[in-house]
């Protein structure tokens, strides 16, 4: 039998980073494990996920998310295990996620848990099962209305969330044009995710091959990026296209987030409509998003991608250079295995 934790070591905010954040920004600390009491749960964190909104929630600036206050413990969704505690149908053992951020041990009750069942490998629970996969399942559907024949662009259309709208879209029956950072990224997005084209934003010439990439213009944009790439694909929109404004990364990363310079003379001069997407505002759509990636994932139609950083202490290492474009897909920290002997309904 596993001997019961004494202490946990958890990453908060000591300092807002300008632009991308450094180690310097975070401060570990080590605390006492609390034994858990009545309905709580202790939980080992296994897998951390990491995501641009924890830059854009580093610094203090108006937004559809609060700022983390300085010693406030980063937040993120994780995969567990409970390690101590029965309630909700949670016992020692159990794989489950939820929203425990970057520390080793957490305690949490149930309602804030989802079971993380044996039958899909336990880090989709993290991708095609989590916020990437149904972020992009419940923009799309809402307001997406994807038309066969249309032609879609996907911005980082290799990262996390941009991965499952390049699929969406070509189930759907449209033209996908993916954008990604560099040639090995532009291969996956083909290969693997199945876009008809992806064009490299770190090469010259963006807007004349997007303009060979889309002869009919751009009927759906799909973006998680902004900055001069989204521009770029302004210039293109067909007439009455739709924009779909899911992430804004390149200001996330800036050092006046508050300031976000869209050129807004194509939208007008394409009298295209913008939907701003917030997972957030959508919570009764989110179970019925997981049941179809549920059954997408099942019939073998998505594919995950992801890239795991082996180590607690790199986290925020792995945070920088995931927001620079180091990997591709999501972005997954690992800080210990699943322990087999605690059993459980795994
Ligand atoms: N609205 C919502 O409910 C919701 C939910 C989830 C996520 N989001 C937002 O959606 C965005 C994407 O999230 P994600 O988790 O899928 O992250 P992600 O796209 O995997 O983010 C990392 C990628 O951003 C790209 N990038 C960084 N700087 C760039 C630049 N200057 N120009 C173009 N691309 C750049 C890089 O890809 P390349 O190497 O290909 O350039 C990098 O690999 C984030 O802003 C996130 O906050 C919103």
């Amino acid at each position: 039998m596993s001997e019961r934790p004494q202490t946990n070591r958890r990453f908060v905010l000591r300092s807002r980073p300008a632009g991308l954040p450094d180690d310097g920004n975070f401060e570990i600390e080590t605390l006492a494990i609390v034994p858990p009491c009545g309905d709580e749960l202790l939980i080992r964190v296994l897998v951390a996920a990491l995501s641009p909104w924890q830059n854009q929630r580093l610094k203090d600036f108006k937004n559809y998310t609060n700022p983390f206050r300085i010693g406030e413990l980063i937040d993120c969704d994780v995969l567990g295990q409970v390690i101590a505690g029965e309630s909700g149908g949670f016992a020692p053992g159990v794989l489950v996620t939820g929203r425990l951020g970057w520390q080793e041990f957490a305690i949490a009750r149930s309602e804030q848990l989802t079971a993380a069942t044996a039958e899909f490998a336990d880090t989709l629970w993290l991708t095609a099962l989590s916020s990437p996969g149904l972020t992009a399942y419940c923009a799309m559907d809402l307001f997406g209305r994807p038309m066969p024949g249309q032609t879609l662009v996907v911005t980082s259309a290799a990262g996390a969330v941009g991965g499952y709208a390049v699929q969406l879209g070509k189930q759907a029956g449209m033209r996908v044009v993916g954008i990604a950072g560099g040639s090995e990224k532009c291969a996956l997005v083909m290969e693997r995710l199945g876009a008809d084209i992806c064009l490299d934003h770190r090469r010259q010439g963006l807007d004349e091959r997007l303009g060979e990439a889309c002869p009919d213009g751009v009927h759906l944009f799909f973006d998680t990026v902004g900055g001069g790439v989204a521009d770029a694909v302004f210039h293109h929109l067909a007439k009455y296209a739709t924009v779909l404004i899911v992430g804004r990364t390149v200001s996330n990363n800036s050092d006046r987030p508050d300031i976000d310079p869209v050129n807004m003379r194509q939208l007008w001069a394409r009298e295209a409509t913008i939907h701003c997407f917030s997972r957030y505002s959508y919570p009764e759509r989110w179970s019925f998003a997981r049941a179809r990636m549920m059954q997408l994932c099942r019939d073998g139609r998505i594919r995950a991608v992801e890239q795991v950083v082996e180590g607690f202490e790199r986290t925020p290492a792995a945070l920088r250079d995931m927001l620079n474009g180091k990997y591709m897909g999501k972005v997954l920290v690992r800080y210990a295995h699943a322990d087999d002997n605690l059993g459980g309904l795994r």
